[in-house]
């Protein structure tokens, strides 16, 4: 697949690598494809190159939102959603509010950034997945402790099987399906004690896993 992999920050470097690592080619969608960020994505991930927001999700087979959730928005705007109609376009974003200097949900129940992005990108098939997690455990998950799982939720049946296709070739296991797009709050939430959990200790290597789950 063409991944457009929208952002250049550190999630968007993590993931482009698996995916290029899996033999899909990356295209970064950014503001500024000669720009610091852009240029270090670029040099970071072997194979891959830049292109404004629109040239990337319109030469793509997916995408993944990796842009910051205050930037969002208008890098949807920028990507026209006529560009990603059809297609599966996952969503890592987490809805954060630093204005208080601590990471706060901007939106949250009933609403969340999944359920927006949907709104915003009314033709694809958004699925969330990725946000519970920190970059570097994104692809090839390790814990000394056991397995982490991750919780995905969209509306599409088989945008869903491609993200679980997608998530089990970079190491996890099979994802929990928290059901359609309107659930996304729930994995908003539990990226929130995720944060708060790493926040007061500065530690990022935790994960959650769901004991018992069903077989
Ligand atoms: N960091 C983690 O470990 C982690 C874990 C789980 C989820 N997340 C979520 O994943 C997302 C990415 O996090 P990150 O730390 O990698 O990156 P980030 O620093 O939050 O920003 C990523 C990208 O957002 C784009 N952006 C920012 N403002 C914009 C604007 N006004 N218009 C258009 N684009 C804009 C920028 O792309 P260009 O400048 O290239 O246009 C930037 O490279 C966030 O929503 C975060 O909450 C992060």
């Amino acid at each position: 697949m063409k991944v457009a992999v929208l952002g250049t920050g550190q999630v968007a470097i993590a993931l482009a690598k698996g995916f290029a690592s899996r033999g899909h080619s990356v295209v970064f969608g950014t503001r500024d494809v000669q720009g610091k960020t852009a240029l270090e994505a670029v040099a970071a991930v072997s194979g891959s190159s830049a292109a404004p927001y629109a040239e990337a999700a319109k030469s793509a087979d997916m995408a993944v939102i990796t842009t910051s959730w205050s930037g969002t928005q208008n890098a949807l705007q920028l990507t026209g959603a006529a560009h990603l109609a059809g297609k599966l376009v996952i969503d890592v974003t987490n809805p954060l509010d630093f204005s208080t200097g601590k990471p706060a949900l901007a939106v949250g129940f009933p609403s969340s950034a999944g359920q927006q992005i949907q709104q915003w990108l009314p033709g694809a098939h958004v699925v969330k997945a990725f946000n519970i997690i920190t970059a570097t455990r994104m692809v090839d998950p390790k814990f000394e402790d056991g397995q982490a799982d991750m919780f995905i939720a969209g509306n599409d049946a088989a945008a869903k099987a491609k993200t679980v296709d997608i998530l089990k070739s970079f190491g996890w296991r099979t994802p929990v399906d928290m059901g359609d797009i309107s659930k996304a709050y729930l994995l908003e939430a539990l990226a929130m004690i995720w944060i708060e959990y790493g926040v007061s200790r500065n530690y990022w290597a935790h994960g959650f896993s769901l004991l018992g789950a069903q077989k």
